[in-house]
């Protein structure tokens, strides 16, 4: 269909789902949020924000990296199209080289003149070749090129200490020492500032199979080499558990303690629960559409009880819980490598990632980062491109409406809402996080997971008084609707004003399958 036509069809359907939620709206009473406008405490850290990029499919290589002499516009081999789009979500912080790529990375492979660096085998990701040429200069260019911290993963799985000690001198001393004077040699004269360093990824698995008392040890070890240069103050990251796996927190906590900065977690949710058949990310039924988000929730649960843990140890919340991969994943596209985990993204991605956030949000006592993977063409992704065209995934158009929370004030709220029940099951039907950022704007976001009904909300401000609202929505007219190279824009935000002022605060009308994004000033 000619793309005007199906964009006009598209805005007569979108604007039917926002009429049918002013008409015939449910019972607001249901669902109710109070705001305690006057009890925020804590900051939600921008690097809840964060993201991940690994050697991972078509991630770096094509992704981001396209070389210098590609036809595909370019800033020193950077991808620019990418670097624009990401520098409107305010990328926080972003993760690298992996992922389980991470402990088979030696860092000198991808240092020097380009031509002259080894290639090598990507063994968990396709078994395809690895030329090295995007390493540490193209990483922390590209990181200064989207205005990011970097947040580096070394190798414990199956490098030495030796290598992680003297990758973190390469890039971060100033002194006249030989990793130094080999990084001026490679054209970088002044040192790079890396405030967020990994020690080793997923060791409980692809990271070396090890038992958290074993990890420990290791983390110790590798951690007294990593040194803070001057100039340069290392926010350390230990490799954390695999989902509910509670004894690893319980033996790190222990063993490591005050040792770590952060302690990490990794979770991800598919449809089926089943890692072999996980299900489409595009061709699925409300049944899925519900299993993966009630999926999605259960990260409530897991922050909450990792959380747990760590406060018997860490009172004063010092550590921070860092959420380092986390996201949707499912099957890869048809006739793709399966090895490249390369998936399409819905509107069903962008609920996965707006309640995900608003967890991150309203723990954002214990949760210091978070990064969704991954950046471009890889599980739930920002970003897609095919050689020299690109789009932006409904999961980033979550990201662009959620950077109102980045770096704010947490406003604590209670949400009562109604369920929203499939075949038999129950889920609460709404999602919300609110915060007050530095000018004192009220943001608040809401998440309505039912596909089928609108929920009126009632929103109560204590301690404030709405005088002007805005908002903006993320919705469409079926589940699956996503955007292609052809249609870029058929999921894309628009403007919001199914909302009333109240005496006490507002009231609002959420499409079904929407997220929201309403400012109060
Ligand atoms: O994000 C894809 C992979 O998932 C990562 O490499 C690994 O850490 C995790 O198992």
């Amino acid at each position: 269909m000619d793309p005007s036509v199906t964009a006009l069809f598209r805005a007569i359907l979108l604007s039917g789902v926002l009429l049918a939620t002013r008409t015939f709206a449910a019972d607001a009473a249901a669902n109710r949020l109070v705001i305690h406008t006057d009890q925020g405490r804590d900051k939600i850290s921008r690097n809840i924000y964060g993201q991940f990029s690994e050697h991972l499919g078509h991630c770096i290589y094509g992704g981001v990296w396209v070389g210098e002499d590609s036809p595909i516009p370019n800033t020193r081999g950077i991808r620019n199209d990418v670097v624009a789009a990401l520098r409107k979500i305010k990328v926080p912080v972003l993760r690298w080289p992996g992922g389980c790529f991470a402990d088979e990375y030696h860092w000198r492979d991808g240092i020097g003149p380009r031509a002259q660096r080894p290639a090598m085998i990507n063994t968990h990701w396709g078994g395809v070749v690895e030329d090295n040429h995007f390493g540490t200069h193209e990483f922390l260019d590209f990181c200064q090129q989207i205005g990011a911290a970097p947040y580096i993963t070394g190798n414990l799985g199956s490098g030495t200490v030796q290598e992680m000690m003297e990758w973190v001198e390469y890039m971060t001393s100033d002194a006249s020492s030989p990793m130094a004077n080999l990084r001026r040699k490679n054209g970088q004269d002044q040192p790079w500032k890396v405030p967020f360093f990994g020690v080793g990824n997923e060791s409980w698995g692809c990271g070396g199979s090890m038992t958290p008392e074993f990890y420990a040890d290791n983390y110790r070890r590798y951690d007294t080499f990593i040194k803070n240069y001057p100039g340069n103050r290392i926010y350390r990251v230990a490799c954390g558990a695999n989902a509910a796996d509670y004894r690893w927190t319980e033996v790190l906590m222990k063993n490591v303690g005050r040792r770590m900065n952060g302690l990490s977690l990794h979770y991800y949710t598919n449809p089926s629960g089943d890692w072999g058949r996980k299900g489409s990310a595009t061709d699925f039924d409300e049944a899925q559409w519900f299993a993966t988000l009630r999926g999605a929730l259960r990260m409530e649960e897991l922050v909450e009880k990792h959380a747990a843990i760590m406060d018997q140890y860490d009172r004063q919340k010092r550590i921070g819980l860092v959420v380092d991969e986390w996201g949707a994943w499912y099957d890869v596209e048809p006739g793709t490598n399966p090895g490249f985990l390369y998936q399409q993204n819905t509107l069903r991605d962008a609920l996965v990632a707006g309640l995900t956030l608003n967890i991150f949000n309203r723990h954002c006592d214990r949760v210091k980062m978070a990064n969704i993977a991954q950046l471009v063409n890889v599980l739930q992704s920002m970003i897609l491109t095919d050689k020299e065209k690109m789009t932006v995934t409904p999961t980033y158009h979550v990201f662009e409406m959620y950077t109102v929370h980045q770096d704010a004030t947490l406003l604590p709220s209670q949400l009562e809402c109604a369920d929203y029940e499939f075949d038999g099951k129950k889920i609460p039907g709404i999602s919300a996080s609110a915060s007050q950022d530095a000018a004192g704007r009220i943001h608040v976001t809401l998440c309505n997971l039912n596909p089928n009904n609108p929920a009126e909300l009632s929103c109560e401000l204590q301690g404030a008084k709405a005088s002007r609202l805005s908002g903006r929505v993320l919705a469409a007219a079926t589940m699956q609707a996503h955007n292609t190279f052809d249609d870029p824009t058929a999921v894309k935000p628009e403007a919001f004003d199914a909302f009333k002022v109240t005496d006490n605060g507002f009231n609002a009308s959420l499409p079904s399958k929407s997220v929201v994004v309403i400012t109060v000033e």
